[in-house]
C-alpha cells in the first residue's frame, strides 16, 4: 500500500505546480467547483498509477491542482465509491495520496437524502456526525482503535457557521448515515435513520473521514439535500433528480465553500 500510496504521489507531483494544503472531495454533481482554480492542472484518475477508475455517470474522475481563493488546493472531481465493487482500501486510496502530498484539512461534500423533515432540497447541511451502516471499514486490516469523538472538525464546523451567517445562507446541522448502495434506501430504513438520530442518508463520504482522521486530517463534511430520503413524500427517487438539484444549488454551495476556503487557517 505504501509503495503504490508513494508512486501515486510521485506521479502528481511531476504534474502539478503546488504543495497542497487542503483538500476537496466533490461529491455527485458538486465538481463544478474544480472549473474555478487558477492556474490549475488537471490530470485524470486513470492516468494516475494504482488509482481507482469512477464509472458513475456527473462523476467526472480527475485530480484538479491549483490555487483557489489564495489556498493552494487539490480537488478530486468525483470520487469512488464503494458500491462500484472496490474495497474500502481502494476507494479511499486517492486520500492517502492526497495526504502524502501534504494535505492538512479537508473538504468532503456528497449529494444525500433528506431524512430530517425539515429539510428541503437544495439545503446545505454541515456534518456533525456519521453512522456507518456500510457494513465495512477502511482500517480494516491494519487495526486502528482511532477516537471519533471529534471526527468533523468543530473549528471547521464554526467556520462554515459563520461563513453562511456572511452569506444569509440557512445551513442545517445533522448526522449523516452511511448505507454501501447502490439501492436507495427503502422507506423503512429511512424511517430507521430518523429513529436512531439521523438527518441525512448517503453513499459515501464515512470511509474517506474515517481515514483521514487515522491521517491526522482535520474534516469538514458538507451535504447538499438533493431530495427527501425515500418514503417522506411518496414520490419515487431518481439519480436525475439528484443531479438535477445539484446542477440548481450549486452556486450556493460553490460560494459557501469558496469562502470557507479563503478563510481557513492551514
Ligand atoms: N439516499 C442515499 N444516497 C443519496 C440520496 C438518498 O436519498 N440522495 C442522494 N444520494
Amino acid at each position: 500500500m505504501r509503495d503504490k500510496t508513494l508512486k501515486a504521489a510521485d506521479y502528481l507531483k511531476s504534474k502539478i505546480k503546488i504543495s497542497p494544503e487542503i483538500g476537496v472531495i466533490l461529491g455527485s454533481g458538486l465538481g463544478g467547483l474544480a472549473d474555478e482554480f487558477d492556474e490549475e492542472v488537471r490530470v485524470k484518475f486513470k492516468d494516475i498509477p494504482h488509482f481507482p477508475e469512477s464509472s458513475v455517470k456527473g462523476h467526472k474522475g480527475e485530480i484538479v491542482a491549483g490555487n483557489l481563493c489564495g489556498k493552494k488546493v487539490i480537488a478530486m472531481a468525483g470520487r469512488i465509491h464503494f458500491y462500484e465493487g472496490l474495497s474500502m482500501a481502494e476507494i479511499t486510496f486517492p486520500l492517502r495520496v492526497m495526504a502524502e502530498l501534504g494535505i492538512e484539512k479537508l473538504i468532503v461534500s456528497n449529494a444525500g437524502g433528506g431524512v430530517n423533515e425539515n429539510y428541503v432540497p437544495g439545503d446545505i447541511v454541515i456534518i456533525k456526525d456519521h453512522i456507518n451502516f456500510m457494513g465495512d471499514n477502511p482500517l480494516k486490516g491494519a487495526p486502528d482503535f482511532i477516537d471519533l469523538t471529534t471526527a468533523y472538525s468543530p473549528a471547521l464546523r464554526s467556520l462554515a457557521s459563520a461563513v453562511a451567517r456572511e452569506q444569509d445562507l440557512d445551513l442545517k446541522s445533522g448526522v449523516y448515515v452511511a448505507n454501501s448502495g447502490p439501492s436507495y434506501e427503502t422507506p423503512a430504513e429511512v424511517k430507521m435513520a430518523r429513529i436512531i438520530g439521523g438527518d441525512i442518508v448517503g453513499m459515501s463520504t464515512v470511509p474517506e473521514v474515517i481515514l483521514a482522521n487515522r491521517l491526522g486530517i482535520e474534516v469538514l463534511g458538507l451535504s447538499m439535500i438533493t431530495n427527501m430520503a425515500a418514503g417522506i413524500t411518496g414520490e419515487k427517487l431518481s439519480h436525475e433528480e439528484v443531479i438535477e438539484t445539484t446542477v440548481i444549488a450549486q452556486e450556493k454551495f460553490k460560494s459557501l465553500v469558496r469562502e470557507i476556503i479563503r478563510k481557513i487557517k492551514v
